[in-house]
């Protein structure tokens, strides 16, 4: 194998954020531009002997050509194998099922998850390490450093790999021998869900007309919902929509929730005609979003409706060790493991804060605000387990979706929770706002707002308790006696400008008012948090983006 070294010289931008390296297409086209990246992976995890990759993405534009470019330097930098899903599609869950089940070195993800794609849209890339999750940031930070001194990258010189077709493909002989094996991770991953899951009891429940909608947003979900609803559930074909996956999602943002998975919100808010439940899952899979019969599930109710039921489903039957959710989360999820006497963690925004926890054994269930839900199965999020697991409740529980989370509420009371998200504003003014909030950090304590009094207020701050690691900056939180609070946060993963989210959420024990809207039942937080922040004044918005 004639292995080249090029030289090359620093980006300065390729710190990972959220999730990974997220950047336009445009960004990723330069010549070096993913190659340093990798490479700077590469070098930082010292690769060992023959070690293992799995590679794949959502299939945006963009992911086969940079599949191609990671099979040509993972055979330059000592891999012996790589595993691709064919046509190089697989979703992030999925990545993590096949880097446990496999027990490879790690996994190469290509997504941007619910950005936009095409070749005007975003590309993005992460490593996942060998316990199927995202690099911690202690890697994530060392790649950076390493990025930023890089002079050579090691590529091999390889003819363009088939990955449309299942089987191996073996370059070279003997020690040297590379091969790169193209699998069917549909079966994979569906197989691991027949095994969670109680799919003869779902099965009996779409037998007897329940009607349900699942919106794959022309995302990487299709194949895998196809094989699952369709051929595994006997679900009929119309049960599906946008179910094969294209390189810009339809044009779309394939991002699951009320504002941009438009046509399913249609379907299941269409009054009397709305179908029994609705699921909606993101570019790469592993968020979700569920709606019942014109109701919508918060996805911190979700997390909570899920832990308070979990014993319904086989693979939990036995109870949860624990639960953890991202700090922004409502502490939806926090009534009911105190209620099950299991710990309860909260963590900074981000799926790579709960790998820890998880490998530990602490906790079974973990979530996070933004759409995103699992278990210990894997270490990503995953939209398609989140959906079984409702509609295995719904299964055994014989009630609506509305009817069990009312239930919840009245057991629980109810964390009635909103996000407001100001997308693509100057980077200078979501800074001066974040500055301008924490300026009252010494004088907020105390005050009252209308019929709220702060308590505290701080930039939080997560040390983890398995390997004393601490992140620091992780989101501002302002704190009402009453236990309500609002938190100020930028985002991670935005690739225009700033966005700059802002989590409201205030507890309603009376029963009375659990239906109310929650923009109604928040109106008075959303003033306070405009006061406080003067977002109107310095940023010039005067709505959010997008309300969640
Ligand atoms: C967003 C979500 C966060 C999630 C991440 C990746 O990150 O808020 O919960 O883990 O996407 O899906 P953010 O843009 O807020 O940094
Ligand atoms: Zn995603």
């Amino acid at each position: 194998m004639n292995i080249k070294k090029i030289s090359t010289q620093p980006f300065n931008d390729q710190k990972p954020g959220t999730s990974g390296l997220r950047k336009k297409v445009k960004v990723f086209q330069q010549p070096n531009y993913l190659e340093n990246f990798v490479q700077s992976f590469f070098d930082t995890l010292s690769v060992p002997q023959h070690a293992v990759l799995v590679v794949g993405g959502d299939g945006r534009y963009h992911n086969r050509q940079a599949i191609q470019t990671i099979i040509q330097m993972a055979a330059a930098n000592g891999f012996a194998r790589v595993i691709v899903g064919q046509s190089g599609i697989l979703s992030t869950p999925a990545a993590s099922h096949m880097i446990r089940k496999y027990k490879t070195f790690g996994g190469m993800v290509l997504s941007a998850s619910h950005n936009q794609g095409g070749i005007d849209g975003d590309f993005g890339i992460k490593y996942n390490i060998g316990n199927g999750g995202p690099a911690p940031e202690k890697i994530t930070d060392a790649v950076f450093a390493k990025s930023q001194i890089i002079s050579e990258y090691r590529i091999a010189d390889l003819p363009e790999v088939d990955i449309d077709t299942l089987g191996e493909f073996k370059l070279g002989e003997g020690d040297d021998a590379f091969i790169v094996q193209v699998i069917d991770a549909v079966k994979d991953y569906a197989d691991l869900m027949q095994d969670l899951f109680d799919f003869p009891a779902i099965h009996q429940l779409l037998v007897d007309g329940f009607e349900m909608k699942f919106d794959a947003m022309h995302a990487v979900t299709g194949p895998y919902a196809k094989e699952i609803f369709v051929n595994r559930l006997a679900a009929p074909v119309e049960s599906l929509m946008n179910c094969e996956p294209s390189e810009d999602f339809g044009g779309g943002h394939p991002d699951p929730n009320l504002t941009y998975a438009e046509d399913l919100v249609k379907i299941m808010f269409a009054g009397e005609n709305a179908l029994d439940f609705g699921a909606a899952s993101d570019g790469d899979g592993d968020r979700n979003m569920i709606l019942g019969q014109n109701f919508f599930v918060t996805p911190s109710d979700s997390l909570a409706v899920l832990a308070a039921n979990a014993t319904l489903v086989p693979a939990y039957a036995n109870g949860i060790a624990g639960v953890a959710r991202s700090m922004p989360t409502s502490g939806a999820v926090d009534r009911v493991a105190q209620k099950l006497n299991v710990p309860c963690f909260e963590t900074p925004t981000g799926w790579k804060f709960f790998g820890n926890l998880m490998d530990a054994g602490k906790v079974t269930l973990c979530g996070e605000e933004s759409f995103g839900t699992s278990s210990s199965h894997v270490r990503e999020k995953d939209g398609l387990w989140a959906v079984l697991f409702w509609l295995n409740i719904i299964a055994v529980k014989k009630m609506g979706v509305e009817a069990i989370m009312k239930a919840h509420w009245l057991e629980y009371g109810r964390n009635v929770y909103s996000r407001h998200d100001y997308e693509s504003i100057p980077t200078d003014a979501a800074n001066g706002v974040i500055a301008h909030i924490k300026s009252q950090f010494d004088t907020l304590p105390g005050q009252k707002f209308g019929s709220y009094t702060v308590k505290v207020c701080d930039d939080f701050s997560y040390h983890d308790p398995i390997d004393g690691s601490v992140s620091s900056n992780q989101g501002i939180r302002i704190l009402f006696t009453d236990g309500s609070r609002i938190v100020f946060r930028l985002s991670g993963t935005g690739t225009e400008g700033a966005t700059l989210r802002v989590y409201l959420e205030a507890f309603e024990p009376d029963s009375a008012k659990h239906h109310l809207d929650a923009q109604v039942a928040l109106a008075e937080m959303i003033q306070i948090a405009l006061q406080i922040s003067q977002l109107v004044d310095r940023t010039g918005r005067t709505a959010p983006t997008v309300i969640t």
